[in-house]
C-alpha cells in the first residue's frame, strides 16, 4: 500500500484538517482513563506545527447518534491535548457551524483548533456529501490519522477526501507499515494467535490468516465451539451451536493449507462469571456439566509458549480468557510475557489484547500495538478500509 503521507505534500502555512481517533475511554467524572490514542496522534500534530501549518483537528467520541450530548463532548480531549502539546488547543462549540468557522477563519500559523464531536451531526455517519464538503471548506489539505476509524466510510474519514488533497498522517503510515508488512511479507514461521468470545466475530480473519500463516493458535471462548463441533460436551461454556459446521470447515481448511491449527488442550473452568468463583482446570474434552470455561490451562500455555519460541512474526488479536478477572487472566498474561521475550516481530491488533498487555506493563516490549480495534481486525481480514482507500497514491 503506497499512500502519500503528510511528508509528501506542502503544508507550510496551510490550513490542515486532521481526522484523529480521539475515541478514548473516560470515567464517570469525564477523566480520560486511557490516553494512548491521543499520544499516538502527537507525531503528526507536532510535525504540522513545525511546518507552521494551521491545524484543525476533528474526531468522534462514542456513539451519540447524531445528537449533541454533553457526555460525548471532546472538551476533555482538548484539555489533554493542551497538556500534552504545551500550547492551547481551542475547542469549537460545533463542527461546521458559526463557532468552527469563526475559530478557523483567522488562524495563525502554528495554532490548533479542535472541532466538536463529528458524530453530533447525523450526516457524519451517513457520509453526506454536503456535510463532507462543508467540513472540507474549513481547510486546504486533509490528513487522515484516525486508523481506528478508517473502517468507517463516514464524512470525516472518507467523504472529505473528495474535496481536498488527502494524505495519511504518521500514525496510519506506521500501522500500514507494520501490519501491512506482516501480512504481505512475513518473516517465517508466521504465527497468529486469535482469541475472543465468538467464532462468528472472527470468521473473516481466520479465513484470511489461514492463507498466510504457518500456525494458527486459538484461545478465548471461541475455542469451545471447536470442541462442541468435534462432538465433545462443553458444559456451560460459551458455544455457538449454529457455527459448528463452520468450525469443522475451518479445521479442514487448515489441514488443506498445511497450517498447524492449535486448540487448547486444557481449560480453567469456573462455576460462575465472577471474580472469586470456584474454579479448576480440566481437559478441554472433559468439561463437566455446570462449569464454564474461562481461560486456557497450564498445559496449553506450555504448548503455546513452545510454539511461539520459534516464530519470527506473531500477530495477536483477542484475549485468551476472561482477563478482566485475575484468576482467569493467567493465559492471556503468560502469552503476553512470552511475546515480550521472543525474538520475533510482534504485532498486537485489537482493543482487548492491547488493553491486557497495557495492564501488565508490557506494551513497550511489543514491536507494534495497533490503535485500531475493529479497524485492525478488518485490516487483518484483508478488507479495504475506506479511510485509507480514499488517500492519494504515491
Ligand atoms: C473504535 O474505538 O473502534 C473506533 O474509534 C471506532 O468506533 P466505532 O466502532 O464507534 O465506529
Amino acid at each position: 500500500m503506497n499512500k502519500k503521507t503528510v511528508e509528501d505534500i506542502d503544508v507550510r502555512g496551510k490550513k490542515v484538517l486532521v481526522r484523529c481517533d480521539f475515541n478514548v475511554p473516560q470515567d464517570e467524572n469525564g477523566n480520560i482513563t486511557d490516553n494512548r490514542r491521543i499520544i499516538a496522534s502527537l507525531p503528526t500534530i507536532k510535525y504540522l506545527l513545525e511546518k507552521n501549518a494551521k491545524v484543525i483537528l476533528c474526531s468522534h467520541l462514542g456513539r451519540p447518534k447524531g445528537e449533541i450530548k454533553k457526555e460525548f463532548s471532546l472538551a476533555p480531549v482538548a484539555r489533554e491535548l493542551t497538556k500534552q502539546l504545551g500550547i492551547e488547543v481551542k475547542l469549537a462549540d460545533d463542527i461546521i457551524g458559526e463557532s468552527a468557522k469563526k475559530l478557523t477563519s483567522n488562524m495563525n500559523e502554528g495554532e490548533i483548533v479542535l472541532l466538536e464531536n463529528v458524530r453530533f451531526d447525523a450526516r457524519e455517519e451517513k457520509n453526506d456529501p454536503e456535510f463532507a464538503k462543508e467540513l472540507a471548506s474549513l481547510a486546504e489539505v486533509y490528513v487522515n490519522d484516525a486508523f481506528g476509524t478508517s473502517h468507517r466510510a463516514h464524512a470525516s474519514t472518507a467523504g472529505v477526501a473528495d474535496y481536498l488533497p488527502a494524505v495519511s498522517g504518521f500514525l496510519i503510515k506506521k500501522e500500514l507499515e507494520f501490519m501491512g508488512n506482516a501480512l504481505e511479507n512475513p518473516q517465517r514461521p508466521f504465527v497468529a494467535i486469535l482469541g475472543g468470545k465468538k467464532v462468528s466475530d472472527k470468521i473473516g480473519v481466520i479465513n484470511s490468516l489461514l492463507e498466510k500463516v504457518d500456525t494458527l493458535i486459538i484461545g478465548g471462548a471461541m475455542a469451545y465451539t471447536f470442541f462442541k463441533a468435534q462432538g465433545y460436551e462443553v458444559g456451560d461454556s460459551i458455544c455457538e451451536l449454529d457455527k459448528l459446521d463452520l468450525a469443522l470447515e475451518l479445521m479442514e481448511k487448515a489441514k488443506q493449507k498445511n497450517v498447524k491449527l492449535m486448540l487448547p488442550v486444557d481449560t480453567k473452568v469456573g462455576k460462575e462469571m465472577k471474580q472469586d468463583t470456584e474454579s479448576k482446570t480440566v481437559k478441554c474434552t472433559e468439561i463437566p456439566a455446570g462449569w464454564e470455561g474461562f481461560d486456557i490451562g497450564e498445559e496449553t500455555i506450555k504448548l503455546y509458549k513452545e510454539e511461539l519460541k520459534n516464530a519470527k512474526t506473531i500477530v495477536w488479536n483477542g484475549p485468551l480468557g476472561l482477563f478482566e478477572f485475575d484468576q482467569f487472566a493467567i493465559g492471556t498474561n503468560e502469552i503476553a510475557k512470552a511475546l515480550a521475550n521472543v525474538d520475533a516481530i510482534t504485532i498486537i491488533g485489537g482493543g482487548d489484547s492491547s488493553a491486557a498487555i497495557e495492564k501488565i506493563g508490557l506494551s513497550d516490549k511489543m514491536t507494534h500495538i495497533s490503535t485500531g480495534g475493529g479497524a485492525s481486525l478488518e485490516f487483518l481480514e484483508g478488507k479495504k478500509l475506506p479511510g485509507i482507500e480514499c488517500l492519494q497514491e504515491k
